[in-house]
């Protein structure tokens, strides 16, 4: 057992810092046990240093973050600032003085993971960036190095548990998107500008980094196909129930069939009931994996808040500093595929789509001459009518995204079509 400590710095301390300088502290002998040597919280840097952080030193204090990784005497950088920067800076600053670092910012790894890997690299540092995926979940780890020998060929997860909360809500209640938002925001699950979440920018961040991991190649944020779930109504949710679904914010990532492409989507979904994903209820992330050998995976548990995330930064600060002892690195970037990632039009799945038509002769004909012009085939329809006037909900059989936004589009221009009420994607069957 080494009895010199391993130096370790905080950069940021909120909610999550806060969190693993606590269980640094508190776990401090079992951590040296499990590590072989002890790691010592070397300096915390903060934005505001006059904020009263209980448990932690106050002369470990700083809002030099670059001196800090300048010292000379740190081993491993713990960034949990969130954001580009400067917590971008701040990770090459430590690479470049041959800190490891551990990471939980999901925007600034799918924006530019390659470059800070390949810093990571050139230094012959660890980056290692657990929490930045579904928060206490372990699913990097598992997908990078358990699932290291066997082909991953879909990812599908909710890993958005705002959103998941409230689509929980508006689902067992019959609430609308707003009313569970507000419950939401009232219980601390929504943030008071909630549009990161319930826009599916956080889901896409990390469907980005999922994917690259998954199919080793490069995803960026910018690949990753994203629709919010601020449209999702209660009439959605009562014609997924009539169906024998629910709806979900999903984070789908594929390879195709021919295997020389890959996609990555975040949308809301209508998954059946049977589905795995569907009894994931409240704030819970779950993300299901297909591999070809190990066959269907799922990964579930809680993906946010200030504990569950240190548990997963904790786990990585284990795992570099016992690289650090070891002289060794663990596991870079993998991106020997380099898979071109498809447009969303090439993505094929099912429809359900809700129109509202004038309920007369013809109409319906009408309506399936559109889908058959656009090459899609239906296979349910379902008409209540009402006053001269009709709701329709077409369900499809699998078709290219394309061709059902060709479809839409020609179903507007019909004067029989009053409007399209949703369309919504129907997965996991
Ligand atoms: N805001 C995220 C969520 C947690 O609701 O899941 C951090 O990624």
């Amino acid at each position: 057992m080494r009895t010199r400590p391993l130096k370790v710095v905080l950069l940021g301390c909120g909610v999550v810092g806060s969190e693993v300088a606590r269980i640094m502290t508190t776990h401090a002998d079992d951590l040296t046990q499990r590590i072989g040597a002890p790691v010592e919280l070397a300096g915390v840097a903060v934005r505001r240093p006059s904020k009263v952080r209980e448990g932690i030193d106050p002369s470990l204090i700083t809002t030099d973050a670059t001196a800090l990784l300048k010292r000379g005497d740190i081993d491993i950088a713990i960034e949990v600032i969130g954001g580009i920067e400067p917590a971008r800076t701040l990770i090459t600053t430590a690479f470049e003085h041959g800190i490891s670092v551990v990471s939980a910012n999901k925007a600034l790894l799918a924006q530019d993971g390659a470059a800070l890997h390949a810093a990571a690299e050139q230094h012959g540092r660890d980056l290692y960036y657990e929490a930045a995926v579904a928060g206490a979940i372990p699913l990097v780890r598992p997908m990078r190095e358990s699932l290291a020998g066997d082909k991953i060929n879909r990812v599908m997860g909710i890993v958005n548990g705002t959103t998941n909360f409230i689509l929980d809500k508006m689902d067992s209640t019959g609430a609308g998107y707003q009313e569970a938002l507000d419950e939401a925001t009232a219980l601390g699950y929504a943030e008071a500008d909630p549009t990161a979440d319930v826009e599916g920018y956080d889901a896409a961040a990390k469907a980005a980094i999922l994917a690259g991991i998954a199919f080793h190649t490069r995803v960026r944020l910018d690949d990753v196909y994203r629709e919010g779930m601020t449209e999702v109504s209660a009439a959605d949710f009562a014609s997924a129930k009539r169906m024998g679904c629910t709806i979900k914010l999903l984070a789908i990532l594929e390879r195709a069939a021919d295997g020389e492409s890959v996609t990555a989507r975040v949308h809301p979904a209508m998954i059946p009931l049977s589905h795995p994903l569907a009894s994931v209820r409240e704030a819970y992330n779950a993300v299901f994996v297909e591999a070809e050998a190990a066959g269907r995976l799922m990964f579930y548990g809680p993906g946010a808040g200030g504990a569950p995330t240190a548990s997963a930064v904790l786990g990585d600060l284990v795992a570099v500093a016992r690289n650090k002892l070891a002289e060794a690195t663990g596991p870079g970037e993998s991106a020997y595929t380099q898979l071109p990632v498809s447009p969303m039009g090439d993505v094929v799945t099912r429809y359900h789509i809700s129109l509202d038509v004038a309920d007369k002769p013809g109409v319906l004909a009408q309506v399936a001459t559109t889908f058959a012009e656009h090459g899609v085939s239906i296979d349910t329809v379902r008409q209540q009518g009402k006053d001269g006037e009709a709701s329709l909900v077409v369900v499809t059989h699998r078709a290219a995204d394309a061709a059902l936004s060709g479809t839409v589009e020609a179903l507007r221009k019909l004067d029989t079509v009053r409007g399209v009420a949703s369309i919504m994607r129907v997965e996991g069957e």
